[in-house]
């Protein structure tokens, strides 16, 4: 005989008790991030095996859902944890869970302006603060993303709408060989074949170079190509390089290319103290990816694309049917109208809320201090004769290796990166730079402070003196 089953519509007794449940067991992790391991992955196969399951004909409650949840959160890399200084750290502002919260739970549709006019207006307002924060004029517009990648496929969209219109499978991109894969991943998705992509080798600090885009522009307008656009990079992935902006809109121009920032890293860093100089130049650029849940701290989850001419961005995703008719609205354009996706989650309360609860002021300092701790630590090692470091930090990132002949360099690298991450009170990724081998570390988390970095750098020369002796 089967039971009456749970109510999708539960009393308002059992959403409060296990409303109450959920916040319990979110706030006990929060609250013990400082103290968890940098990453456990201890019987994480064997937990993951008891989740390939059948879908359950009835129900169970809260409680027992939240124990089963717990172990497969301990069990990974922690992300949002003080010791995550690995790929492109952001940690979780809390906050952002909250504007979740609410945003699932009343539902709202925010795709088009009408259906929740103030609500719209909410995220119109946190994207018009991005705008303004980059310096982009007031005609410039843009949309949430899921993340980077999504802002690269909708910029390469948007440039090759522009400057190729439908015949566009001659067009040509250019960027830097230390570019995020997102971009050649994005320019396929968006029909360009291999023959479009043109990778050009970067100087030595890791920096696309104006003279050889140039050269490049030049050689394939002669072969008949047709060059439409220009991806810097203001932040790289591997060691935080930004390209030199200036001088590549000075020859994006003369060539009418379109320039795309990927500042999905690096954009946010504008907001610390000298960041304008920094980052000087992003505020001409065409189209700019950012990525609050990078260098604002946000959950992952919430990137940007901002469009200097925003009606760009309307005229390479409009489209429009007849059962839209009743929202259809004259002048305005909802986010549906600027970006792929119609129905979605409510993602700019989570941008807004966190903006508004904390100000601007919190952030500014947080990154003020991601940037002096990264460049604390590049003089600790690069003092310390065990290490070649890279490059100087032009942002939050430093990527070394070990000092010792080439082949010994690479054996040892990718243990000295086992050895520092078994401690487990940070946790580093590595890469390969020009063909080697290399470690790097990011600070970018507001969880991040000097103790841990402090130990990043103790860690590493205590290993690599044991590995080098
Ligand atoms: C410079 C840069 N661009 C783009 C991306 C892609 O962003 P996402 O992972 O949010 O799609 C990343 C991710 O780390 C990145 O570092």
């Amino acid at each position: 005989m089967s039971r009456t089953p749970r109510p999708l519509e539960p009393e308002p007794a059992q959403l409060e008790a296990e409303t109450r449940a959920v916040a319990d067991f979110v706030l006990e992790h929060v609250c013990t991030l400082d103290r968890q391991p940098s990453f456990d992955l201890d019987g994480a196969e064997t937990l993951r095996a008891s989740f390939r399951e059948p879908v359950p004909e009835e129900g169970r409650p809260i409680e027992a859902l939240l124990a089963r949840l717990g172990p497969a959160i301990a069990k990974s890399y922690n992300t949002a944890g003080p010791g995550y200084l690995a790929y492109i750290p952001g940690g979780g502002v809390y906050a952002s869970a909250l504007a979740d919260l609410v945003a699932a739970a009343t539902n709202r549709y925010v795709g088009v302006t009408g259906a929740a006019p103030a609500l719209a207006q909410i995220e119109e307002t946190a994207v018009r603060w991005l705008c303004t924060l980059m310096g982009l004029p007031a005609g410039s517009r843009g949309i949430l993303t899921s993340g980077g990648s999504l802002s690269s496929f909708s910029a390469i969209v948007t440039a090759r709408h522009e400057r190729l219109g439908e015949d566009f499978t001659n067009g040509t991109m250019y960027f830097s060989d230390q570019t995020h894969y997102c971009v050649t991943k994005s320019a396929r998705l968006a029909g360009f074949p291999r023959a479009s992509l043109r990778a050009l080798p970067p100087d030595a600090r890791y920096r696309l170079v104006p003279r050889a885009l140039e050269e490049a522009i030049r050689e394939d307008r002669a072969r008949g190509r047709r060059p439409f656009l220009v991806v810097a990079n203001v932040g790289t992935t591997n060691t935080g390089a930004i390209d030199p902006l200036p001088e590549i809109l000075q020859v994006a121009r003369e060539h009418g290319l379109w320039v795309h920032a990927d500042a999905a890293y690096g954009g946010f860093f504008r907001l610390a103290p000298g960041g304008g100089a920094l980052l000087r130049g992003i505020e001409e650029c065409d189209s700019i990816t950012l990525d609050p849940h990078k260098g604002l701290f946000l959950p992952y989850g919430l990137g940007a694309l901002l469009v200097r001419d925003g009606s760009a961005l309307a005229r390479a995703h409009g489209e429009s049917a007849s059962y839209v008719q009743d929202v259809a609205e004259e002048g305005s354009l909802g986010s549906a109208d600027l970006s792929p996706e119609l129905s979605r989650d409510f993602r700019g309360l989570r941008l807004w809320l966190p903006l508004m609860l904390h100000g601007l002021s919190a952030f500014r300092e947080q990154l003020a201090e991601k940037l002096a701790l990264a460049r604390w630590f590049y003089e600790e090692l690069r003092a310390d004769p065990s290490f070649e470091v890279l490059d100087e930090p032009q942002l939050s990132i430093v990527a070394f290796r070990l000092r010792a002949p080439e082949a010994k360099a690479e054996s040892l690298g990718p243990e000295l990166q086992r050895r520092v991450n078994a401690r487990r009170r940070v946790f580093l990724s590595s890469t390969r730079i020009g063909g080697r081998y290399a470690l790097r570390v990011c600070v970018l988390s507001f969880r991040t402070h000097e103790d841990r970095v402090r130990d990043a750098a103790q860690a590493l020369k205590d290993e690599a003196r044991a590995l080098l002796a």
